[in-house]
């Protein structure tokens, strides 16, 4: 056997074992000596051996003559998943004996030498694609789960997509890429932080949600096209597109318009799209924030599909339904529906989701299918008459088979309730094979024209920001900031990708007076202002710094790998994710601190009554 580690560091270019990969070999090797390592797939003792790299697999043939036995036996000692050196020659398989379904197929390679790396031992689980293993087996042994040909396509892809952003913002653009810290201070509102203790018994940092004020602080230093892949920090995970440590494509630029951030991400998006992908049309379709709402009920719309939102209101005028009746004399409610289209295939799983909207929602919902002769199957349609039924069906848009979900209530609240359902129905039908999302297109939308601010959640007297509070109001609302700031519009775009919201930015205030008008007087965040004073102080006039009108966008690269690739979650485009619940399975992070290390911090745990799960 030849040592062929001794090539390693051999040649100025060499780093390589191996002089090919497994899966670049074809017929125009044929008779080439080539090296080859990897690991070893599957294994018939006797006979042959598939060896697998990052590029494919290969058929290693193991010698039969009697003068080879001892390169025999060493074959006879492997066990699958061992890491091997394989040394030998290209030939074609015997006719016949090709293997249409694997990219090598029409060659094998004869083995002359080999060296066993290291020998493995039975595994958690099998690296075959076909093989189902949980994904709590997977995250714990991560380091095996990222050999499947899935994961490593899914993190050379994302690499690819990377570099290629990087070439298009640095190399074309002259964006210059900043890191910023990742030990940052508390910045209140928004989503829970992380918190970090420091050396001072009595301070803390937190993980940046974003590096948002960083990068408007590098405007004001003139670092006018920022960019940089950042590591954010947000501690909610509950969501398969949300992790509580997750990268973003994070750009900020001086003297830019809301229209020039968005060619410029038009631009990135098409130039670093997997060529595998098919292509894109650039420029993407806009849409304002309210025929979202209106249309599919949600600010981030699935446009691959119709289902859309129809006011019905007027098909019920008339009529002697008392629930109805009352709906219909308050001014902000309404009666809407969605069709869904061969909607009856749902069967009794329709009627769960009809269900679902009550318990979650805490909204009646009315499903009426809509029979072969065209009428409606439901205790609603003895209630109307005949005039509003056909009325109803039409403004639905509803055929034999359909199904029409009907709610009525205030706007706000019916209109996200269809638009969930809507969702839930495509996902139910395609779980019936019946087609309603094409699952190799790409529909990208941006979501214009949002309110800048939103009624808050706990009490809607007040006011939040609808993105964050730098954002500057849609020149022409930028008066009614004064007197009606519920009517205000922001300067805030989201690119959305099949549904999902895959980047946000805005073009912010530059002026210190409106900023503090802003945090101050509308938001009521005093205490908040204290907090961001710094950066309020660098764009004060009493400072003579000026900051330059600028504007930027964070696209969530996670998300955005996550759906060209088609993976069920943002989990399969990180090499080591975190858990449903936030955990590191595999180093099972979070852990404890002991009492002795946590001193210098001045920290003690008060544990909890209840036992908490680990
Ligand atoms: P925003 O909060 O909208 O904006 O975030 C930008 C994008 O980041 C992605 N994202 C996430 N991805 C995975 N896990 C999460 N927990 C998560 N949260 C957000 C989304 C989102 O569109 N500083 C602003 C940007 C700006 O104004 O320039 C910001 O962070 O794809």
């Amino acid at each position: 056997m030849v040592n062929l580690c001794s090539t390693y560091s051999s040649g100025q270019s060499s780093f390589s074992l191996r002089s090919h990969t497994c899966g670049e070999l074809c017929s125009s090797h044929i008779d080439e000596e080539v090296t080859l390592c990897g690991w070893i797939q599957y294994l018939r003792q006797d006979l042959f051996v598939i060896l697998r790299d990052f590029s494919g697999l290969v058929q290693i043939l193991i010698p039969q003559d009697e003068s080879k036995s001892e390169l025999k036996n060493a074959f006879l000692g492997l066990t699958v998943e061992s890491v091997i050196v394989v040394k030998g020659r290209v030939r074609r398989r015997p006719e016949g004996q090709e293997n249409k379904k694997m990219p090598t197929g029409e060659i094998e390679v004869c083995a002359e030498s080999l060296e066993v790396l290291n020998t493995s031992r039975k595994l958690p689980f099998e690296m075959k694609e076909f093989v189902k293993k949980s994904e709590a087996l997977r995250m714990q042994y991560r380091y095996l789960d990222l050999r499947s040909p899935r994961m490593q396509y899914n993190l050379r892809l994302r690499s690819q997509m990377v570099m290629k952003m990087r070439e298009y913002l640095c190399n074309l653009h002259g964006f210059v890429d900043v890191e910023t810290p990742t030990l940052f201070k508390r910045t209140p509102g928004g989503a829970k932080e992380f918190v970090v203790p420091s050396g001072d018994p009595v301070k803390f940092y937190s993980l940046p949600q974003s590096p948002q004020q960083f990068k408007q602080l590098l405007m004001v230093a003139g670092i006018d096209r920022y960019f940089q892949l950042a590591c954010c920090y947000r501690d909610k995970v509950s969501k398969p597109d949300r992790q509580p440590e997750f990268t973003q494509v994070d750009i900020e630029i001086s003297f830019v318009d809301q229209a020039g951030v968005m060619s410029l991400i038009e631009g990135l998006v098409h130039y670093s799209w997997p060529e595998d992908k098919g292509q894109i049309i650039v420029p993407f379709p806009s849409m304002i924030y309210e025929e979202a709402m209106r249309d599919y009920g949600v600010d981030k719309p699935d446009t691959r599909f119709g289902m859309k939102l129809v006011d019905v209101t007027t098909a019920f005028q008339g009529t002697q339904i008392q629930f109805i009746k009352d709906t219909l004399l308050k001014p902000s409610d309404c009666i809407q529906a969605i069709c869904v289209p061969e909607g009856t295939s749902g069967g009794k799983d329709l009627e769960f989701l009809k269900q679902a909207a009550k318990t979650q929602y805490g909204q009646e919902v009315s499903v009426a299918p809509v029979r072969a002769d065209g009428s409606l199957k439901s205790l609603l349609s003895r209630l109307l008459l005949d005039t509003a039924k056909q009325q109803l069906l039409q403004m639905a848009q509803a055929n034999a088979g359909d199904l029409i979900f009907i709610t009525a209530g205030p706007r706000e609240n019916v209109r996200p309730l269809l638009g969930k359902l809507r969702l839930q129905c495509a996902e139910l039908l395609e779980s019936y094979d019946v087609p309603v999302r094409d699952p190799s297109v790409f529909h990208f939308l941006w979501v214009v024209d949002f309110p800048l601010f939103l009624p808050k959640e706990d009490n809607p007297e007040m006011l939040e920001a609808a993105h964050h509070p730098f954002t500057a109001p849609v020149p022409e609302d930028a008066h009614l900031l004064y007197t009606q700031p519920r009517k205000v519009r922001g300067q805030h775009y989201d690119l959305v990708l099949n549904g999902c919201e895959v980047g946000g930015g805005s073009i912010r205030i530059h002026n210190a007076s409106q900023q503090l008008y802003v945090l101050d007087t509308i938001l009521k965040v005093m205490e908040r202002e204290e907090q961001m004073l710094w950066i309020l102080r660098a764009r004060e006039k009493k400072h003579h710094i000026r900051a330059p009108p600028h504007g930027g966008i964070a696209l969530g690269l996670d998300r955005l790998v996550s759906i060209i690739v088609g993976a069920p979650s943002i989990r399969d485009v990180i090499a080591f994710p975190k858990s449903f619940r936030g955990y590191d399975l595999m180093s099972r992070a979070p852990d404890f601190v002991s009492e002795e290390d946590l001193k210098p911090y001045h920290i003690s745990v008060v544990w909890p009554s209840t036992d908490i799960e680990g």
